[in-house]
Order: structure tokens, then C-alpha cells, then sequence
């Protein structure tokens, strides 16, 4: 079977979130694409210009040549397909491929001989070949490795991060054969001038996604430990991590809570996967258990600092600042902050919540949390809480916390973001 020419490839892109719309706007300053979504609402915003997830915008989606669908006649007979759904995990932690299943009944439907199809959402090892090519293969009725090719690539991309995007970080590709190797480095290299790294196999590729989020799990889990070790004997852990970054070869990770749908999420497939084999993956299980368990941690410690106020009152108010699964992105699906946050309700305290990246009705929907529009009327808290540290709280004095604190309130710090700043005698400060 003839492979298309990297000249005249036509691609779909099949979701249009985080990873994909960026991703497929990259790919339409080179080629003609067209981005395919199953969800209207999602489309008919980004037709009117605005990228929710603001990866993407408003000028760059306008310039671009991009043809946005959601109809599958859309995108027949293409040459290349790039699958980009989520991959998020069951209640039970297990791997919900339904995204990924009916993203190859789609384009099952709309390829035709000769299609290459590359995934890029993240899976455990062997998913691609074992689960999407025999999916892809009865929704078409074409013979995989003969009638089309697969194809797998990561997705390195930092939603919120303007540094390391699409064109300039590298790109990992494999291919079922090495033709459909030599079309996508090809075709990925013209988005990255070049920088592309083809590894061994399909398998290969997949392995390498998996660990990149795993190993950063398992590392920040680590240190949370440490935290919660040095909570207990009164040692400060940002400053033993500063002195220890000393040296040259420690790894510099920071404690705090890990959420989201990539860290928090992908060692549970590499998980499964394992025990599927009959191996028991224990240090990275145990990393998901100290990091899940974050929230209570924090928000028992914090509760322990608030009652030990002299100037509390009953019930307390506390102000946390920052909903989202990390900083500067709006995305609240897995946010830790919130089950801080439920955490600290359960122990009777009225939490005010600001955010100012969060869509109010979106942390309505998914937590029953109403957010503060603004931090003006924010006065006389118990404490305030740097849960999440967007860039405006970092700008923060100790003016500003004065304002929106009790005298002799408690400033609580997850992330170390204030600890420049000194505030004047009575006032209590606690920092992980
Ligand atoms: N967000 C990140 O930081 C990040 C980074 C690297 C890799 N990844 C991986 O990339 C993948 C996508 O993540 P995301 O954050 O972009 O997800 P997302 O939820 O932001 O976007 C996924 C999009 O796919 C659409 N979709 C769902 N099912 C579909 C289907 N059958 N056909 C067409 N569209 C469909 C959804 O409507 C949505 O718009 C996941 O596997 C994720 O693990 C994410």
C-alpha cells in the first residue's frame, strides 16, 4: 500500500481539548486539517472564536485555516487521523478507554485504504495495537497493517506552560512499519523544525509517555512524604529543599497536591497494565496513595493551625485562594484544591473560594462550590489559604493579605508562594 506524500497529506484531528486544539492549529499552518469533536457546545465556541481551555487565541484561531466539524463525512477518506480524547480512569482507577473505543468507531467509519491513524492520547503499552487497530479494523472492515497503518505519538504539551509548546519541544513518534515511521517524522518534523525522536516501536513510544507522568508522580510523592514527615518535627520543608538543591544532582520537586487528568491519572494505567501481567506495581501505588492523600493532610494541618488562633471565632472563615488542578489554567476536572477544600468543610469551617481563571458555573457543576467574584468585599478572614498559586496571588504583599485578614489571622501558605513576604507581629504563618 502507497503511503501519501508528506506534501499533500489531508489530517483529522479527533478532539479538540487541551491537547488537541493547539495541536491541531500547529498542523494547519503546515497542511490542510480539519478538528473533529463530539461536542457541539465545545465547537460552536471555538467557531465563535473563543478557546475555553485558553490555550489557543482568539487572533490565532481566526488567522488560522483550521476546518472545524462534527460530522464524520467531514473527515472521510483522509490520510492521516490523530486521536486526541481523554483517557481518564475509572471510579475503581482502572483505565476508561470509551473515549478511545469510540474515537475508532469513528474514524473506522471515515477512513479509507491507505489511512495512517496516530494516537496521541496517553495509554498504557500495547492499547494501540492490541485494543485501537482490531477496534479501527471492524468498524471499517480493512485489515490493519495491510489495509492501514497505526501510528503513536505523545503528548508533551503543559497546558498554561507558553514555553514549551508544540513547535519547540521534541516529539516522539513510532510507526507500524517503518514507511509510516518515515511519513510521521516527516510530518511531524514540519511542525517542530525537525525536532522530532522516532522511537523503536509503537510499544516503545507508549512506555515513555506513561513513565514521563509516572516518574514525576512518584517524585513528588517522595517529597510529600518528606513534608509530612518534617511537619511532625517542626522543620520547615522549604527550606530543606532549598539547602539540599545545593547539590548538584538533587532533584528539585516540590510538595503539594496532584491533580488533573495526566499525573494524577496515567500511573494508573502503567498500574494496570502491570498487574495485568501479575506484577504488583508498589512504589508506584503508594505514590498515587501519599499524593491522593494530600488533601486530608493539608487540610488537617491547616485545621490544627486555626484552631490554635487566639482570634478565632466560631464559625471560622477562611479564604482560599485557587480552585483549580494547578496553576494558571482554568481547568477544574480532578482538582485536589476542592477536596482540600470539602476537607476543610467537613471540619466546620466556611470556606470562601476565589479563582480567578475557574468558570463559576463549571466549579458550580462540578463541586457546589459558588465562587467570589472578586476578592474586594473579601475582609476579616480567620485565614487565607494560597491553595493554588496563580500568578496574581504571587504578587501579593503583606498589605494586601492585612486587608483580607483578622488581625492575628493565620496565612497559610501550600506552595511556598509568600514566603519573601513578612507580615507584622501577631499574625500566625504556616507553609508546607
Ligand atoms: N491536558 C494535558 O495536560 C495533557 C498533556 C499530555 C497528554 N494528555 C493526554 O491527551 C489526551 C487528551 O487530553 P485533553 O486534556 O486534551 O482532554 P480534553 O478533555 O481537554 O479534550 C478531549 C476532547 O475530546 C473530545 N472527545 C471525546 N470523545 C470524543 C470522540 N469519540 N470523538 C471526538 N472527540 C471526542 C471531547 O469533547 C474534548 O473536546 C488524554 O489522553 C490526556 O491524557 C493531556
Amino acid at each position: 500500500m502507497t503511503l501519501p506524500s508528506v506534501d499533500t497529506v489531508k489530517i483529522a484531528t479527533i478532539g479538540l481539548g487541551y491537547v488537541g486544539l493547539p495541536l491541531a492549529l500547529r498542523l494547519s499552518d503546515c497542511f490542510q486539517v480539519t478538528g473533529f469533536d463530539v461536542d457541539l457546545a465545545r465547537l460552536a465556541e471555538l467557531q465563535s472564536g473563543i478557546d475555553r481551555t485558553g490555550e489557543c487565541s482568539s487572533q490565532a484561531l481566526a488567522a488560522s485555516r483550521l476546518e472545524l466539524t462534527s460530522d464524520p463525512e467531514r473527515i472521510a477518506g483522509f490520510d492521516i487521523y490523530i486521536v486526541t480524547v481523554p483517557t481518564p480512569v475509572a471510579a475503581s482507577k482502572e483505565p476508561d478507554l470509551r473515549a478511545v473505543m469510540s474515537a475508532c468507531a469513528i474514524v473506522g467509519q471515515a477512513m479509507a485504504k491507505g489511512a495512517v491513524v496516530v494516537f496521541e492520547s496517553t495509554v498504557y503499552p500495547g492499547v494501540t495495537e492490541s485494543l485501537c487497530g482490531p477496534a479501527l479494523e471492524k468498524a471499517s472492515g480493512l485489515v490493519c497493517g495491510t489495509d492501514f497503518y497505526l501510528g503513536y505519538s505523545p503528548e508533551r504539551i503543559n497546558p498554561g506552560d507558553k514555553v514549551h509548546t508544540i513547535d519547540k519541544i521534541t516529539k516522539v513518534v513510532a510507526g507500524q512499519t517503518a514507511a509510516v515511521s518515515e511519513l510521521l517524522v516527516a510530518v511531524y518534523g514540519r511542525l517542530t523544525n525537525g525536532n522530532v525522536f522516532l522511537a523503536k516501536d509503537i510499544k516503545t513510544a507508549e512506555a515513555a509517555k506513561v513513565i514521563e507522568n509516572a516518574q514525576r508522580d512518584v517524585n513528588i510523592a517522595f517529597i510529600n512524604e518528606v513534608a509530612m514527615i518534617f511537619n511532625q518535627m517542626g522543620i520547615q520543608t522549604q527550606d530543606v529543599l532549598e539547602t539540599a538543591a545545593t547539590k548538584w544532582n538533587f532533584l528539585n520537586f516540590k510538595p503539594g497536591l496532584v491533580g488533573g487528568h495526566c499525573i494524577g491519572v496515567d500511573p494508573y494505567y502503567l498500574a494496570y497494565a502491570a498487574t495485568q501481567l501479575g506484577h504488583n506495581p508498589e512504589v508506584i501505588l503508594a505514590g498515587r496513595k501519599i499524593n491522593d492523600d494530600m488533601a486530608g493532610f493539608l487540610a488537617r494541618q491547616i485545621d490544627r493551625q486555626i484552631q490554635n488562633l487566639s482570634c478565632i471565632s466560631k464559625p471560622t472563615r477562611v479564604l482560599a485562594l485557587g480552585l483549580t488542578f494547578k496553576e494558571n489554567v482554568p481547568d477544574l476536572r480532578n482538582s485536589k484544591a476542592a477536596d482540600f477544600i470539602m476537607s476543610l468543610q467537613k471540619m466546620d469551617h466556611q470556606v470562601d473560594i476565589h479563582d480567578p481563571l475557574a468558570d463559576a458555573g463549571e466549579a458550580r457543576a462540578l463541586y457546589g462550590f459558588d465562587l467570589l467574584t472578586g476578592l474586594d468585599d473579601a475582609v476579616a478572614y480567620d485565614s487565607v489559604i494560597a491553595v493554588v498559586p496563580h500568578a496574581p496571588y504571587l504578587s501579593f504583599d503583606s498589605d494586601r493579605l492585612r486587608k483580607i485578614l483578622k488581625p492575628g489571622g493565620l496565612v497559610a501558605d501550600m506552595k511556598g508562594i509568600w514566603r519573601h513576604i513578612t507580615m507584622p507581629a501577631g499574625y500566625v504563618r504556616w507553609e508546607l
